[in-house]
């Protein structure tokens, strides 16, 4: 097999699928699932060990993952601004909520009073959409920055509209930067060079990645300290996320030897479904204590908060999608952001 970094044209190369091998039930990171084992008479809902309540579960509770949730302490308040900690949020399978997550997770964390930049890597540009940017009238986006050395990141960097939160936005043009980019030298590096003067004046930076493991997203895993795996409480979503972790390894391994996987989050969680449940399950015993405690459920109000070009913590400060995200960014910042 070849250990080549997935091709730069939009998909892994048929040669770095990862070889069949037999994948035990339990206790296998990262590998792909084989079908729910139910036991006999179980029913098609209901049952199971996680509750379905739809609040975020209290301390000492059993969560929506199935485990005890842990107190999550306050955030602290901070004094100073900068060093940032750069996400990625990455899953190369549409659709799963890493648009959604990038914008609330850094809504929140701007809550909690830390300097965010959302880096939209996506050429669909749903991030900048989803802040309320119209994509034609953008003088300058990413693409800019990325292909043209005299662009300076202050010249593309955006207000979000959320009070401590900046947006480097991007259009259809950064699709043509994944073809040229290829001629570039340290082309996986480029994304890394041009944010390198924003980490001293953020705390958080979070790269939203577009669904694929081409060269974009390998340039936000190589720019990356972290990454966020958001993945559908669906039994599909589990398929290739074995291909996502052997992407991360190789990463790690040839250009980012620091990359971390920060977590993995349930999104699009039906707590009354033994589906959902059953999936959440898989997921801890697969990647274990890197699964967050908090789940993110599936509500309407997401899709209500883009249309309205604004983070769910402002369109429905109290609802529980938007509580969800606050707890995740405490869940963030304790483990690796304040730690
Ligand atoms: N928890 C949720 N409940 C219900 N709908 C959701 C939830 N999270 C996201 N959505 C909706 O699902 C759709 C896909 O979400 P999103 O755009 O965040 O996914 P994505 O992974 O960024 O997709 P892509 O891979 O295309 O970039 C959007 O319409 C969004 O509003
Ligand atoms: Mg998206």
């Amino acid at each position: 097999m070849s250990q080549s970094v997935p091709s730069p044209d939009g998909g892994a190369a048929a040669s770095d699928v990862p070889p069949r091998v037999s994948v035990p039930r339990t206790g296998q990171s990262g590998g792909d699932p084989l079908p729910f084992q139910r036991p006999a008479g179980a029913a098609r809902a209901g049952g199971g060990t996680v509750p379905s309540g739809s609040a975020p579960a209290a301390v000492g509770e059993i969560g929506p993952t199935g485990r005890t949730m842990p107190a999550i302490p306050e955030p602290r308040g901070l004094t100073q601004h900068g060093q940032a900690r750069v996400i990625a949020m990455c899953n190369q399978k549409g659709g799963v909520g890493k648009t959604t997550t990038t914008i609330n997770l850094g809504a929140s964390l701007a809550e909690y009073g830390r300097k965010v930049l959302l880096v939209d890597f996506d050429p669909q540009g749903s991030l900048s959409v989803g802040l309320g940017l119209n994509p034609h009238e953008m003088a300058l986006s990413v693409y800019n920055l990325l292909m043209q050395p005299d662009v300076t990141l202050e010249e593309v960097v955006v207000p979000s509209g959320v009070e401590g939160m900046d947006l480097l936005p991007s259009n259809i043009d950064l699709s043509a930067a994944e073809v040229q980019l290829v001629h570039e030298v340290a082309r996986e590096q480029t994304l890394q060079r041009v944010l390198r003067p924003a980490l001293a004046h953020y705390d958080v930076i979070l790269i939203d990645c577009q669904p694929s493991l081409g060269l974009l997203t390998v340039n936000a895993l190589t720019a990356a300290h972290g990454v966020i795996v958001p993945l559908e409480c669906e039994y599909f979503a589990l398929r290739g996320v074995a291909l996502l972790k052997t992407t991360i390894d190789k990463v790690r391994e040839r250009l980012n030897p620091d990359l971390a996987i920060d977590g993995v989050l349930g999104t699009m969680f039906d707590g009354r479904t033994l589906h959902s449940r059953e999936v959440m399950e898989r997921l801890v015993e697969a990647w274990g204590d890197k699964v967050f405690h908090t789940v993110i459920r599936r509500t309407v109000k997401f899709s209500d908060s883009t249309v309205a070009g604004e983070p769910i913590t402002s369109y429905a400060s109290t609802s529980v999608g938007a509580e969800s995200y606050r707890q995740l960014a405490r869940e963030v910042l304790d483990r690796c952001l304040d730690g």
